[in-house]
C-alpha cells in the first residue's frame, strides 16, 4: 500500500478521494482543504478518512506519514504547495495544470513517470484528446496544425476550474505539442451550463488537407480506445475519424463512475483516473 494526502477539497479532489478509498494499493492518510463547511470534508469524515481545514500546513505537519500527495487545488497553489513539499523529499502528483515539469498521460508515457517526483496530469481535456492527438500524428506525412475542442457540464467545473482558463490551455497545448508530431496545434475549452449535465466530449480536427492516411489513422485510434478504456472504462470513441467538409475529425466521449458527480462528469474521471493509475504504479514499483 503506498501512503498518500489530497490537498483540496473541490470537485477533483472528492472525485479522487472515492477512487483512492476504492484503489487496493493507495490509502488515504489525510484530506486537506481550508473550509470546516467544505462538503469534501464531510464526504471523507464520513469514509473515516483524516481530515484538515490547515491546507498544506496539515500536510507538512504530517509529512511523515505518506509518501505522496495529490495536489487538487488550483495552478498557483499547487504551484506554492510544490515549493514547500520538494525539500521535504515528498512525491506530488498534481492535478493542477501548474505546468512544473514532467506531464504524464498513463497511455501514452506512464512508465516514464513512475521514478519521477513531481508528475503534472496535464488537464481533463488533455488526458481525453492528447493520445488520439497523437495517432493523428502518426497517421499523417508532416501534419502541420490540430485542433482540440471539449467540453464540460458547467456544474462539474469548480471555482478553481474557472480561475485556470488560461493554464488549462497552456498545458493542453504544451501536452500536444511534448506528445504530438505537430507543427501548431491549439486547444479550446466549452463549458455547456445546460442541465441535466451534458456527458464530456471532445473532438479532434485537423485540415482536410492534411496527407491523413485514414485506414492507418482507424486502426491506431481503435487501438488508442482500448488502452486509455483499461483505466477509464467510460472513455469511448462515439464518432470515429471522418471527412466532413474541409476536415477530418474525431469526437470522443468520457463518461463517468459518478462518484462524486453524476455519470456525465467524465472530465472528473478521466484526471482522477489518471493519477490514481500513476500512483498504482509508483506502489507497485515500490513493492
Ligand atoms: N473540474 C474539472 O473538470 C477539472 C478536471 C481536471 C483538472 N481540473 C483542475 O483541478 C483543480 C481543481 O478543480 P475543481 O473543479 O475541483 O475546483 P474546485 O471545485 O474549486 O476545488 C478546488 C478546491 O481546492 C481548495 N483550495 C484552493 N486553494 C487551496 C489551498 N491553498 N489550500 C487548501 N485548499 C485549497 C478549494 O477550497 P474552497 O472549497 O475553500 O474554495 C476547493 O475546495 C483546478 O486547478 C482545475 O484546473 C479540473
Amino acid at each position: 500500500m503506498l501512503s498518500v494526502a489530497i490537498i483540496g477539497t473541490g470537485n477533483v479532489g472528492c472525485d479522487l478521494l472515492l477512487k483512492v478509498i476504492a484503489s487496493p494499493g493507495l490509502r488515504c492518510e489525510l484530506f486537506a482543504g481550508r473550509r470546516s463547511g467544505s462538503p469534501g470534508i464531510a464526504l471523507a469524515e464520513q469514509h473515516g478518512i483524516p481530515t484538515s481545514t490547515d491546507g498544506i500546513d496539515a500536510i507538512v505537519a504530517a509529512a511523515g506519514s505518506f509518501d505522496l500527495v495529490f495536489d487538487a487545488t488550483s495552478a498557483a497553489d499547487a504551484r506554492r504547495h510544490w515549493a514547500i513539499l520538494e525539500p521535504l523529499g515528498l512525491s506530488m502528483v498534481d492535478l493542477t495544470p501548474a505546468n512544473l515539469g514532467q506531464l504524464c498521460v498513463p497511455a501514452l508515457n506512464l512508465e516514464a513517470c513512475i521514478g519521477e517526483r513531481y508528475v503534472g496530469m496535464v488537464t481533463c481535456g488533455g488526458q481525453a484528446a492528447v493520445p488520439m492527438a497523437t495517432c493523428f500524428g502518426q497517421a499523417t506525412v508532416g501534419l502541420e496544425y490540430l485542433e482540440i475542442v471539449s467540453a464540460s457540464a458547467a456544474l462539474s467545473v469548480g471555482p478553481a476550474t474557472r480561475a485556470n482558463m488560461d493554464e488549462y490551455v497552456v498545458t493542453t497545448e504544451r501536452a500536444t505539442h511534448e506528445f504530438c508530431d505537430v507543427q501548431t496545434n491549439k486547444t479550446m475549452l466549452v463549458i455547456n451550463p445546460a442541465e441535466p449535465g451534458t456527458v464530456m466530449r471532445n473532438t479532434i480536427a485537423v485540415a482536410a488537407t492534411e496527407a491523413v492516411d485514414m485506414e492507418a489513422l482507424q486502426s491506431l485510434t481503435a487501438a488508442m480506445e482500448k488502452r486509455i478504456r483499461a483505466y477509464v472504462p467510460g472513455y469511448r470513441i462515439v464518432m470515429p475519424p471522418v471527412v466532413a467538409g474541409d476536415r477530418i475529425l474525431m469526437t470522443i466521449e468520457v463518461e463517468g463512475r459518478g462518484d462524486w458527480l453524476p455519470a456525465y462528469a467524465g472530465n472528473l474521471d478521466i484526471i482522477t483516473c489518471a493519477a490514481v493509475t500513476l500512483a498504482e504504479a509508483k506502489a507497485g514499483a515500490i513493492a
